[in-house]
C-alpha cells in the first residue's frame, strides 16, 4: 500500500508544489519515504526516507521546476525504507521514471532477465523492473504509451502505476491492475491519484480507470484507451466530498476528529433508506446470507449476524475474506454475498467479490464511491461516512453498521409482508432506537476527561482483555483491535462465555478486563463473568448503563451509557468510549493514533 499522484498542469505553472500538497493527502497509505519527479528539459528527482514533513524540510521538495510530475509515498513491501527504494524509480538512461502501488509477484524472474540484457538495477524493490521494462520496449522504437502497453503484459502482480519520460514531453501514463487509482478532470488540469483526498483541493470531477485501461494526461485532456487499444469514454462521478472534510479541522489528529464525527455521519447513511429498500426489492428468494470482510469490517458483520437472524431469521454466516474461497461451494444463487469495506479497494475482499460472482448474488456496502467494491458488486450501499484519513476505522465502521441495522430492519419489514412468522417487535423498537442514536453518541463524546483520566491510569499495561455476550461480542472484538493497532499494547477480545474454556487461566492480578454489558438478555449472566475475573483480582473496567449497580467491590472504572441503548442498539454506541479509550492511550504513550506502524488505510495486497 502507498500513494501515488501525477499532475500535469498548464505550461507556466509549477507541478511540485501541488505534488507535494496532493500527495501529502496521502502519508496515510504509507509513510516511510516519499519522492517527487517532474520533467523540465530533463527528469528531475527528489526522494528520501522518512515522513513527507522529514523529506521536505531536507530537500525542499517543492522547489522543482517543470509543469508536470508524478509523486509517491511509500509504505515498504520489497526492500526497507531508504533513499533508494523510494520511488520515483528510474530505468537505466534516468529519462523515465515510474511510480507504482502494487507488487509485482515475478519481478524477480523479470529483473534477472532485464540484467542479463545489461539493465542495471539500484534498488531492491520490485517497481524498479517497470522503468526498465519500458525502456527496453522504447529502445524498441515503441512510444511511451505502447512501451507500458508491453510492459503489463510482462507484470504479474498488482499495480496503480503512473510514469513519464523526458522522450515525451508533456506526458503522463497510467494504467492499473487491483489498485486503486482515479484520474481527476479539472480545469486545464489534470490529475491521477490513489485516493480522492489527493486532490479535492483542485477538482471533484473524477473517474475511475478499469483493468487494463491507458490512461494518457496532456495538457489539452485526458484520453482513456482500453485493452484493445480502442479509445473509450469514461462515466464522470462528482464526488461529494468538501475538502475541509479531508482536514484535520483543529483537531491534534484526525482519529479524534473521525470519532467526534460520528453522530454527524450516522445520519448521512440513514438517508440510504431508500436505496437499501430498492436493492431489497430485487433479492428475490434469498435464503442464506454471507458476510464477507476483513478487520473492522468483519467486526460490522459480525454485528450483522446477530441482527438478521435475531430480525429475519435467515441463516447468516461471517467469514473472513482472506478464507473464503474454502466456502465458495456452498454457494448458490439463493445466497447473497455482503461484502463490506470502507476502502472500497481490499485485496482480499474484492477477490473473494470476483470469486463468489458467478455463483451468488453479491452486495456491496462501501465507503468511497465507484471504487472497486462498489463497481463489481451487482448492489452497493454507500456509508457516505466522508473522508476517513486515521488509519484505524472509526466513523466508517459506525456508518457500515448504521447500513447494517437499516438492511436488516428494512429486509424484516420486506419478508413480514409473505410471512407471518416474522415478528416485527424488534425491527420497530429498533427503527426508533436508530433516531437516538446520534444523540446517545454525543453522551458519550462528552465523556472525554473521564475516559482520558482511565487512559493515563491504565496505558502501562501489557494485556488486556475485551469480553462480552451477544450483540456486545462484536464490540468487545472491535474495542480491542483498536487498542491494539494504534498503542501497540497486546489486547484480546473474547466472547464472555469463553472464558471458562481457557483464558480465565490467564486471570491474574491487575490483568485489565473490559467488560463490555449493556441492559439486556446477557446483561446478569455477563455479571457473573465478570465475578469471576474480579474474584481472580483482575482489574475490571466496566462499560455498562449509567445506572448499574456495579459497585466498586466489582468493578475498578465504569463507563456509563444512557441507559436507554438497549443491547441491540449497543454495538453503535458502546464501541465510542472504547475508540476514545484507545485513542488517549495512544497519546499518552507517544504514538501517532492516525499512522500506526506496519499498517495502512487500504490493503490492496494479499
Ligand atoms: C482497523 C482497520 C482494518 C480494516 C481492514 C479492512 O481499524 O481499519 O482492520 O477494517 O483492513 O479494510 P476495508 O474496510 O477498507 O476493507
Amino acid at each position: 500500500m502507498c500513494g501515488i499522484v501525477g499532475c500535469i498542469l498548464k505550461d507556466n505553472e509549477k507541478a511540485a508544489p501541488v505534488l507535494l500538497e496532493c500527495i501529502s493527502k496521502l502519508e496515510y497509505r504509507g509513510y516511510d519515504s516519499v519522492g517527487i519527479a517532474t520533467i523540465s528539459d530533463e527528469l528531475n528527482i527528489k526522494k528520501g526516507k522518512g515522513a513527507i514533513k522529514e523529506v521536505n524540510n531536507e530537500l525542499d521538495l517543492s522547489d522543482m521546476p517543470g509543469n508536470y510530475g508524478i509523486a509517491h509515498t511509500r509504505w515498504a513491501t520489497h526492500g526497507k525504507p531508504s533513499k533508494e527504494n523510494a520511488h520515483p524509480q528510474i530505468d537505466c538512461s534516468g529519462k523515465i521514471a515510474v511510480v507504482h502501488n502494487g507488487i509485482i509477484r515475478n519481478y524477480v524472474t523479470i529483473r534477472n532477465e532485464l540484467e542479463k540484457e545489461g539493465h542495471v538495477f539500484k534498488s531492491q524493490t520490485d517497481t524498479e523492473v517497470i522503468p526498465h521494462l519500458i525502456e527496453k520496449f522504447m529502445d524498441k522504437g515503441l512510444d511511451l504509451e505502447k512501451a507500458l502497453r508491453e510492459t503489463i503484459a510482462i507484470l504479474d502482480g498488482t499495480y496503480a502505476i503512473a510514469a513519464i519520460s523526458v522522450d515525451e514531453p508533456n506526458k503522463i501514463i497510467a494504467t492499473r491492475k487491483d489498485s486503486p487509482l482515479i484520474v481527476g478532470v479539472g480545469d486545464e488540469q489534470y490529475f491521477i491519484a490513489s485516493d480522492a483526498p489527493a486532490i479535492l483541493d483542485y477538482t471533484r470531477t473524477i473517474f475511475r480507470p478499469d483493468e487494463g485501461d491507458i490512461v494518457v494526461l496532456e495538457p489539452s485532456g485526458v484520453t482513456v484507451k482500453n485493452k484493445d487499444d480502442e479509445i473509450i469514454e469514461k462515466e464522470i462521478f462528482t464526488i461529494d466530498w468538501t475538502p475541509d472534510m479531508a482536514e484535520k479541522g483543529g483537531y491534534e489528529y484526525f482519529m479524534l476528529k473521525e470519532i467526534n464525527e460520528q453522530a454527524e455521519y450516522i445520519q448521512n447513511t440513514l438517508t440510504q433508506k431508500e436505496n437499501i429498500e430498492k436493492i431489497i426489492e430485487e433479492l428475490e428468494d434469498i435464503n442464506r446470507i454471507c458476510f464477507v470482510a476483513c478487520g473492522t469490517s468483519y467486526h460490522a458483520s459480525l454485528t450483522g449476524k446477530y441482527l438478521i437472524e435475531s430480525l429475519v431469521g435467515i441463516p447468516v454466516d461471517v467469514i473472513l475474506a482472506s478464507e473464503f474461497k474454502y466456502s465458495l461451494n456452498a454457494l448458490n444463487d439463493k445466497t447473497l454475498c455482503i461484502y463490506i469495506s470502507q476502502s472500497g479497494e481490499t485485496a482480499d475482499t474484492l477477490d473473494a467479490l470476483k470469486m463468489a460472482k458467478p455463483k451468488s448474488k453479491t452486495l456491496g456496502i462501501v465507503n468511497v464511491v465507484g471504487s472497486a467494491i462498489a463497481t463489481e458488486a451487482d448492489y452497493v450501499i454507500y456509508t457516505h461516512a466522508g473522508p476517513e484519513i486515521g488509519v484505524a476505522a472509526t466513523k466508517t465502521y459506525l456508518c457500515q453498521l448504521t447500513a447494517i441495522y437499516l438492511f436488516a430492519a428494512l429486509l424484516s419489514l420486506k419478508l413480514a409482508e409473505n410471512n407471518d412468522d416474522i415478528d416485527l417487535t424488534k425491527t420497530t423498537d429498533l427503527l426508533r432506537q436508530l433516531d437516538r442514536v446520534p444523540e446517545f453518541i454525543e453522551e458519550v463524546l462528552g465523556q472525554s476527561d473521564s475516559i482520558m483520566k482511565m487512559a493515563e491510569k491504565y496505558k502501562d499495561k501489557s494485556d488486556f482483555f475485551f469480553i462480552g455476550r451477544g450483540y456486545a461480542y462484536p464490540i468487545a472484538l472491535e474495542g480491542a483491535l483498536k487498542l491494539k493497532e494504534i498503542t501497540y499494547i497486546h489486547g484480546e477480545g473474547y466472547a464472555a462465555g469463553e472464558l471458562k474454556h481457557g483464558p480465565l487461566a490467564l486471570m491474574d492480578e491487575g490483568v485489565p478486563v473490559v467488560v463490555v454489558m449493556p441492559p439486556g438478555e446477557d446483561y446478569d449472566h455477563t455479571m457473573s463473568n465478570l465475578e469471576e475475573v474480579k474474584a481472580r483480582n483482575a482489574e475490571v473496567i466496566a462499560v455498562t448503563t449509567d445506572d448499574a449497580e456495579i459497585k466498586e467491590d466489582k468493578a475498578d472504572d465504569i463507563i456509563g451509557i444512557n441507559p436507554d441503548v438497549s443491547e441491540i442498539i449497543a454495538p453503535l454506541v458502546y464501541i465510542v468510549p472504547l475508540q476514545m479509550f484507545a485513542y488517549y492511550v495512544a497519546i499518552d504513550k507517544g504514538c501517532d493514533p492516525d499512522k500506526p506502524r506496519n499498517l495502512a488505510k487500504s490493503v490492496t495486497v494479499n
